[in-house]
């Protein structure tokens, strides 16, 4: 109906009709014009956080007002410091190195997570270091500033170094720094998984070889898990870890959050030095190939799509997570560096697939969490499961990057505009469905028009990575760009804080 108007209009007003028409596509048309557009919402949010917020961790935009959720060091701040420089925002840039000194990583009444500080605060500090000691050392206006993320990133491993002083080596994630004690829980693949790319390259720009080692050491017990039955195929394993023991208490998992950058890194490692990590390729393939072989679902009602299933030793969980969208990315990673197509056409597929949970909702954005077992559909999704292969368990959106960061590595690999199409038809969405009075909030209902209710919660990483990858996939080639054939001379932590890789 829609298109059948549009055709009448148009023949009785040819000219009329046709200019703006292509005025209006073109708009946008351009890859500048749309990295333009996504610089602005950096922007946007950038000065609704220094309105409102800073040096705090984060903007509550639809208050306008500010929370401490990662201990009130302005992770914010420093979150956006790496986007700012891959955009050349000299401005914004300076405001944030003249910060940095003045944080003391010491102080803090919250509880600390190890994680969660290494990827945003680490990852993003050195991150910053690396690009203005290196390609972009023309942002900054002092010297001074830019030396001080690497003292600050170097206390800040110091005060938080202890963590890993345990029988194991396995650190504690959940530290009160203050008194330097820990909480006594369990500790998580990824937490444990994810401090080897930020601890080594600390260690390889400081000199001081004690950060790499602690993460190694700590590596080492995933890479040789024990008890062998938390590993239901080679190289995938369980999800919780007793650090006194160094036992894996599970045998649960999949390429989700609290598992996830643990596979991850595997591969990065390997890009960020293929010599000292060369065996680290061989770790990341047996968990590909585990995937390929033992994970690979197709919905009942969309053979078409393939999603990767958690699991519960052999037995299959037909649900997945946005988190877990992130794979589609690192399998094309994982396939440009090895030169292994498979690995190559298997991470297309994985984009499609969470490009079917974006495609399928009202907002167009993809929910939190998501099933395709055909026998738990619930009684009113049973349409929304017959026309696109998926239920929504969970329907909030929290400013996530992974499907547009996937979209990214899709777009890098292949040349094909439609990933770029993709990602902007999903920033148009989260700029549309998400924008707050100062900023963007995470949003409950992503299969509602407008969202549902704003959760006034503005994450960091909307500025370390939504913006980040948002922006990249449209913007000049550049020597941090992912490269297509794997040449890459800078990796991304799971922040993505790109980092210089060795040699
Ligand atoms: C290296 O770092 C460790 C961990 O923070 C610290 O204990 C040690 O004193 C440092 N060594 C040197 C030579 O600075
Ligand atoms: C350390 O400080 C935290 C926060 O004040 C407190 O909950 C915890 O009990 C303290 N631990 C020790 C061992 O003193
Ligand atoms: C880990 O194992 C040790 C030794 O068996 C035990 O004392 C400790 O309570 C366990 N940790 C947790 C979080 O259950
Ligand atoms: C699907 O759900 C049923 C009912 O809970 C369960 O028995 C089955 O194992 C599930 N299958 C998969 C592959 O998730
Ligand atoms: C389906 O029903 C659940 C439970 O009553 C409700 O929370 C949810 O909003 C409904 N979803 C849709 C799409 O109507
Ligand atoms: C993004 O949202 C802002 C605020 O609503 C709006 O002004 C801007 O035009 C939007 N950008 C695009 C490209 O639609």
């Amino acid at each position: 109906m829609g298109w059948f108007k549009l055709v009448i209009v148009g023949a009785l007003l040819p000219a009329a009709f046709a200019v703006p028409q292509r005025n209006i596509r073109q708009s946008y048309d351009d890859e500048a014009k749309r990295a333009q557009a996504v610089k602005d919402a950096f922007l946007f949010s950038w000065n609704g956080y220094k309105t409102y917020a800073f040096p705090h961790d984060e903007l509550h935009p639809v208050s306008n007002s500010y929370g401490d959720s990662r201990n009130g060091w302005g992770a914010s701040a420093v979150d956006a410091l790496s986007t700012a420089l891959v955009m050349e925002l000299s401005d914004v840039v300076n405001e944030i190195i003249e910060y940095v000194p003045t944080i003391d990583f010491s102080k803090t009444s919250t509880e600390v997570s190890l994680f969660e500080t290494t990827i945003r605060y680490l990852g993003g500090m050195l991150a910053g270091y690396d690009f203005l000691k290196g390609p972009l050392s023309g942002l900054a206006k002092d010297e001074k500033n830019v030396d001080a993320l690497l003292a600050q990133a170097q206390s800040l491993a110091d005060i938080l170094s202890y963590a890993f002083d345990t029988p194991t080596g396995i650190p504690f994630n959940e530290l009160w720094i203050e008194n330097r004690s820990h909480v006594d829980s369990f500790q998580g693949l990824a937490t444990t998984g994810s401090l080897i790319l930020e601890w080594t390259h600390l260690s390889d720009l400081t000199g001081n070889q004690t950060y790499a080692e602690l993460s190694q050491k700590a590596e080492s017990r995933l890479l040789n898990p024990q008890p062998a039955s938390s590993s239901p195929w080679p190289g995938l394993l369980g999800y919780n870890i007793n650090v006194t023991t160094g036992l894996f208490q599970d045998d649960f998992g999949g390429w989700i959050g609290g598992a996830d950058s643990y596979y991850e890194y595997l591969i990065k490692m390997f890009v960020y030095d293929p010599t000292r990590f060369k065996e680290y390729s061989t770790y990341w393939s047996t968990v590909a190939d585990s995937t390929i072989a033992h994970l690979t679902t197709h919905p009942t009602t969309r053979p078409d799509i393939t999603f990767v299933a958690e699991y519960s030793g052999k037995t299959l969980i037909e649900s997945s997570q946005h988190l877990a969208c992130f794979n589609g990315g690192n399998f094309l990673l994982g396939g440009t560096v090895l030169k292994k197509q498979t690995y190559i056409d298997y991470g297309l597929d994985l984009v499609d697939g969470c490009r079917a949970t974006y495609a399928g909702t009202a907002t167009g954005i993809g929910p939190e969490v998501f099933g395709w077992n055909s026998s738990l559909v619930p009684a009113n999704q049973t349409e929304f499961f017959q026309k696109n292969g998926f239920y929504i368990t969970t329907a909030s959106y929290d400013l996530r990057p992974e499907v547009i960061e996937s979209y990214y590595y899709a777009y890098r690999v292949t040349g094909d505009k439609k990933y770029q199409e993709w990602a902007w038809e999903a920033f148009l969405a989260i700029n549309s469905t998400c924008a707050a009075n100062s900023g963007y909030s995470a949003v409950d209902n992503v299969n509602e028009v407008g969202g549902g209710a704003k959760d006034d919660f503005e994450e960091s990483f909307w500025f370390a990575e939504v913006m980040k990858y948002a922006y990249l996939i449209h913007a000049p080639e550049a020597e941090w760009q992912v490269d297509g054939s794997g040449n890459n001379k800078w990796v991304f932590n799971t922040e993505a804080h790109p980092f210089k890789v060795v040699g």
